[in-house]
């Protein structure tokens, strides 16, 4: 499995004149048991969200409606930057990457996540997350 940050492209399932329908499903295109899906909204877009990594956590992002900047760094100092603007692209999040996140004012962020809500599987020091640099 492609363990860097990368985008998943879902199918879009209609035609413009009806809409779409677009499918999340563990072993097609989700490549880890979803375990919890949580959902954020009316982020003011001067807010800068995120500011953390995960030890252990994997995850796919969608904006499903609006637009979020997504800065990705490993603790190597390597960095990835995602746009999400469609609502059929996902991003993979593989443990281990510091994230920043912006939103625009409609934006709503939902994420599929592979383990239960743990604080303890946060890195909220930015000193401390560098310092796990191989
Ligand atoms: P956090 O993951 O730090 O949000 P963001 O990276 O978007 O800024 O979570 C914000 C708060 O919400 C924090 O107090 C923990 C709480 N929270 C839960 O209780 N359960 C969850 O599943 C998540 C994702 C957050």
């Amino acid at each position: 499995m492609n363990q860097e940050p990368h985008i998943i492209t879902f199918k879009e399932i209609g035609t413009p004149n009806l809409g779409y329908i677009s499918v999340a499903e563990v072993a097609d295109n989700i490549p880890f048991d979803i375990k919890r899906v949580y959902w954020t909204y009316f982020t003011p877009n001067h807010v800068e969200r995120g500011n953390h990594a995960h030890i252990d956590l994997q995850q796919v992002i969608l904006s499903v409606a609006g637009i979020i900047h997504f800065e990705l760094e490993n603790a190597n100092g390597e960095t990835f930057n995602f746009v999400l603007d469609q609502p059929n692209k996902g991003l993979f999040v593989p443990p281990g990457y510091w994230r920043k996140m912006r939103f625009s004012h409609n934006a709503v962020l939902l994420c599929m996540a592979s383990l239960p809500y743990d604080e303890k599987d946060y890195i909220r020091s930015y000193e401390a997350f560098k310092a796990l640099k191989k």
